[in-house]
């Protein structure tokens, strides 16, 4: 089957080498970029006409990441009757109705597995779990700079920000690091994986998220000092009709089993009614791992492998004013005596409180201090 990919960066590249060398059975008859690598000039366009008007090529696979020109890239080969795989979880996210609706109307199939777990074949089996099974909750490590800051924060007492510069350095983190840091880029992925698994539609708004930008080595010693290891968690839990998912620093024993989740290592669980819980852990980044998983995907359409379909049409809404557990806040702003049940000089660890009401609090005291920094304390965490 012919395929042609749009952006030779790095995951395009990555996907492009993986089709040449394993004799998987696609072929790149075409790839979209106004950089031509060494080697390529005969397959190259700037022109993409060329590729939605050639019969032959039956999948697009967009790797040129964020919102534009992507969705009119991607948009247009839907209309042109193409099957579209993606990396792009910015794209994703925020066009997922449209991008399913337009998939559907004109008869092709949309896969976008790389955009949340990067190699890992997350969201593939996580839709494949749905088919007989519910979805009780998701939980997992979705980026690995955040993972890799943490990681070497927790085990070499390194400071935050030496520790992002080398993560810049060996190219986990994302163009602007702000949105590994703070968040944005773990909300993206985890509303997508919301989405699959409640088979509705849940928008980076539907997701509290606080990042890690201003967690301090102090804050990781106090932690140890309990037995703790602080992870950037993405949740989405599942109480009767109604969706809670939110993003933010959690503070796990140290034998729960992203605590051992190293280095820029992803590690995503789902948690079935029958099945229990399912934990998928690899590179959730990076040439290879995210080229291979979209080279999966096409191979997915080429040999029609069923999937669910997302109907997005349930009676599912999203509030995240529910599953309420306890914080660790350090900051000098005056956290009110209403939310607290113990202080400790700068640190508060407050009574139960839903995402929703922690994070509308955290951001009104990070307004008197921006270096605020929260953690929630899982109550149940296997
Ligand atoms: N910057 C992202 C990460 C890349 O560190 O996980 C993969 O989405």
């Amino acid at each position: 089957m012919k395929v042609a990919i749009l952006g030779i960066g790095t995951v395009g590249s990555g996907a492009y080498d993986i089709i040449r060398e394993s004799d998987c059975g696609l072929t790149v008859a075409r790839v979209l970029d106004r950089y031509v690598p060494e080697g390529l000039e005969g397959l190259v366009t700037t022109n993409y006409d060329e590729i939605l008007g050639d019969p032959e090529i039956k999948i697009v696979a967009e790797a040129i990441g964020g919102l534009h020109p992507a969705y009119e890239f991607v948009t247009a080969a839907l209309r042109a009757g193409k099957h579209v795989v993606s990396a792009n979880k910015h794209l994703i996210c925020h066009y997922y109705r449209e991008l399913h609706e337009l998939a559907r109307e004109n008869g092709v199939k949309l896969r976008f597995t790389p955009s949340a777990g990067g190699g890992i074949p997350w969201l593939f089996n996580l839709r494949r779990a749905r088919r007989c099974d519910e979805i009780e909750s998701l939980r997992g490590i979705m980026n690995g700079t955040t993972n890799y800051i943490l990681d070497s924060m927790q085990n070499l007492g390194s400071d935050f920000a030496e520790v992002l510069a080398v993560a810049q350095s060996l190219g986990y983190a994302e163009a602007d690091p702000s949105a590994d840091i703070d968040g944005w880029d773990v909300r993206r992925k985890c509303a997508i994986s919301a989405s699959i698994a409640y088979d509705t539609v849940l928008g980076e708004d539907d997701v509290p998220t606080f990042g890690i930008r201003t967690v301090t080595a102090a804050d990781i010693a106090y932690f140890k000092s309990m037995g703790l290891c602080c992870k950037l968690l993405a949740f989405a839990k599942k109480n009767g009709n109604e969706v809670t998912a939110y993003v933010e620093p959690t503070l796990l024993p140290a034998d729960a089993t992203e605590a051992s989740v190293g280095s820029n290592f992803n590690c995503i669980s789902l948690w079935g009614k029958y099945v229990g819980r399912l934990s998928f852990i690899g590179q959730g980044a990076g040439k290879y791992p995210t080229g291979h998983a979209l080279v999966e995907d096409m191979l997915d359409i080429r040999d029609d492998v069923a999937m669910k379909k997302q109907t997005a049409g349930g009676d599912i809404t999203v509030n995240a004013d529910r599953f309420p557990h306890r914080y660790y806040i350090r900051t000098t702003a005056k956290i009110a005596d209403g939310l607290v049940e113990r202080r400790d000089g700068d640190v508060v660890i407050t009574r139960p409180l839903s995402p929703a009401a922690m994070h509308k609090a955290a951001a009104a005291a990070a307004d008197i201090d921006p270096l605020l920094f929260i953690a929630g304390l899982e109550d149940s965490v296997e």
